[in-house]
């Protein structure tokens, strides 16, 4: 039996090794508040603002329209919220997509009970959004659109530029979830029409506890937190500098290797699909055959509990999981593959696995020789059976 295996990169990933030696310094040596006057405190807000360039530059955005803060989750909740009540004497009315993280529908959700109104839009069975559908939901009340980029669980990646293009013709702003992007496919903010863009450290091989929000110059945007006025007044609280170091450090890996990651990532993650498909009766790919993640392969194994793959596999010692970490926790069908028309018992039924920077071949192949025979068994001991 091979050591662990870890197929789920997208839950997050380990600190890559570059990025621990980058962060060093700045815990015990360079460890000053960034606010501070004395030459302790310049040489960490020297620090700061190199680093908000590297992670400006992988987006190809201005360091002054990046905002850190804690997490992806605090930037999708100070993109909603922010914008929200910043905005609310031109409208109330805020679009989503149905296939958004919990933290993008839990803040949608707390600002209809204080008055937004919130639309959230079908997808279509590989969990794409429609452009039209975006068009035809655009009101005079409408304020922004909040679209991810790609899906965390099933991986398709959103027409987001097409969404840009509706958005920025119609005066509405656009903001994209980009966690699970970028790092691993090329983005540019400019190009793709977008006014706030929210990603995070831990999904790209950087530390956690740090994330940046996107906001592109003369947004209307309120804090949701008051304090001390950093990071433009935006998000106050003491700069974590070497946790945006690490970030830092971590976007200018992914902006050398990222072209050549993904291909390899491409080709197991195509070879691992294809594999399973064919050898295993009644499995299918979840969300889109090619608009989809370097890394993300989600597939379905009808008459089966998706959390009972993952305990069989872990006893082989390989970590998958069965679509966002929140959600596994939860044991409830996931709101993103019912989305995609799913029925309950089908959703509970899929297994994501995805593919990181240390995947080898090796590890592939091992799981393509194993999940068979699993399958096999647990569907000899399920409750479900083909034609229930
Ligand atoms: C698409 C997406 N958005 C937001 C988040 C939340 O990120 P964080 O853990 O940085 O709060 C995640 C992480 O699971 C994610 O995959």
């Amino acid at each position: 039996m091979p050591k662990k295996i870890y197929l789920d990169y997208a839950s997050t990933t380990p600190v890559d090794p570059r990025v621990v030696k980058a962060m060093l310094p700045f815990f015990s040596k360079k460890f000053a508040n960034t606010m501070s006057l004395h030459s302790f405190g310049q040489e960490a807000h020297q620090a700061l603002e190199e680093s908000r360039m590297a992670v400006a530059d992988l987006m190809k955005a201005q360091p002054n329209e990046i905002i850190f803060t804690g997490s992806a989750t605090e930037s999708n909740n100070l993109a909603l919220k922010g914008i929200a009540f910043a905005n609310k004497s031109k409208g109330n009315h805020i679009i989503i997509s149905s296939i958004e993280h919990d933290c993008i529908m839990e803040s949608a959700k707390w600002l209809e009970k204080r008055g937004f109104e919130i639309t959230r839009l079908a997808v279509d069975k590989y969990g794409l959004v429609n452009p039209q559908d975006v068009k035809n939901s655009i009101k005079k009340e409408t304020i922004l659109v909040s679209v991810m980029h790609a899906s965390n669980e099933i991986g398709t990646i959103e027409p987001i530029e097409e969404i840009g293009k509706i958005c920025r013709e119609r005066g509405v702003y656009f903001h994209t979830d980009a966690s699970q992007s970028f790092g691993k496919i090329p983005i540019d903010v400019n190009k793709m029409n977008i006014d706030l863009l929210s990603a995070s450290s831990h999904k790209m091989y950087g530390p956690k506890g740090v994330a940046c929000l996107f906001v592109r110059q003369g947004t209307k945007i309120e804090p949701i937190l008051h304090g001390g006025g950093q990071e433009s007044r935006l998000r106050s609280s003491t700069v974590n500098v070497s946790g945006i170091v690490g970030f830092a450090q971590a976007c200018r890996i992914c902006k050398k290797e990222m072209q050549k990651e993904g291909k390899k990532m491409t080709k197991l993650r195509d070879k691992l699909i294809s594999k399973i498909l064919k050898e295993i009766p009644d499995s299918y790919l979840n969300g889109h055959p090619q608009k989809r993640l370097p890394n993300n392969a989600n597939i379905r194994f009808d008459f089966i509990e998706g959390e009972s793959i993952i305990l069989q596999l872990d006893l082989l010692r390989i970590a998958v999981s069965t679509g966002s970490a929140c959600s596994s926790i939860k044991l409830e069908p996931s709101h993103v593959l019912l989305a995609t028309g799913l029925k309950h018992e089908q959703a509970h039924g899929s297994l994501r696995v995805s593919l990181g920077r240390w995947t080898t071949e090796k590890e592939i192949n091992y799981l393509i020789k194993v999940l068979p025979a699993i399958i096999k068994k647990l569907r000899r001991i399920s409750p479900f059976k083909k034609n229930d």
